[in-house]
């Protein structure tokens, strides 16, 4: 191999490694992360990717595991609930690259007007948060264009973890609904 080829390898490692943040993982490790973490300065971390939700058909990614005896009767389908682990993306197209998946249960939670409770995980297999995961607990007024909704948690490069996602449909028809999410998360 040539010197310079050696040189190129190098910097193509030097520069890889800073892609990926992490943590060291482990009570001990968590132990420590807690002892300095009166040293750590708080920053602040925005997220944008596209959440897709397919309830039927070849692509299937969200399941009905249950509902309650007033679902057919209420406008807001009281009581029905999905467990689901849906791809998010980079772009809107399904194709796009896969940076995690977004895991769990949603429901309808209102007897009025449709709102779903979400309990809503989203766990990073790419990029510079691969093995961290955020979590999203809310309601979400499914009708109206913006949805806000708090992240309270996260784990690795997001310990303590807490923010705000919005959540604004850009696309739907009977089977799929792909969700555009933002999120400003604050962690250490
Ligand atoms: C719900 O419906 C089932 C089946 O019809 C019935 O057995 C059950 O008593 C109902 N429960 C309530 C709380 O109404
Ligand atoms: C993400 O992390 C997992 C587990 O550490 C690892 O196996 C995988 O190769 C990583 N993926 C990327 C794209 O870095
Ligand atoms: C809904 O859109 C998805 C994605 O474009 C498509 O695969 C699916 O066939 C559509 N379903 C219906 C019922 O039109």
């Amino acid at each position: 191999m040539k010197k310079e080829q050696v040189i190129l390898m190098l910097c193509t490692i030097v520069i890889a490694i800073p892609l990926v943040q992490s943590v060291s993982e482990g009570p001990k490790a968590v132990k420590n992360w807690f002892k300095e973490l009166p040293l750590k300065k708080q920053k602040s971390t925005n997220l944008h990717f596209y959440f897709h939700d397919t309830i039927a058909g070849p692509g299937q990614t969200a399941y009905q595991v249950f509902d309650s005896n007033i679902t057919s009767t209420t406008m807001s389908q009281f009581g029905l609930g999905f467990m689901f682990d849906n791809p998010l993306t980079v772009d809107p197209e399904a194709s796009s690259m896969r940076i995690g998946r977004g895991q769990g249960l949603f429901g309808s939670a209102s007897l009025e007007v449709p709102r779903f409770l979400m309990n809503l995980n989203f766990v990073f297999t790419e990029g510079s948060f691969n093995g961290s995961t955020l979590q999203v607990l809310g309601t979400n007024p499914i009708l109206s264009q913006v949805r806000e909704m708090s992240v309270v948690g996260g784990t690795g490069v997001f310990r303590l973890a807490r923010g705000i996602a919005t959540a604004q449909p850009f696309f739907r028809n009977d089977t799929s609904t792909i969700l555009e999410f933002d999120l400003v998360v604050l962690h250490y």
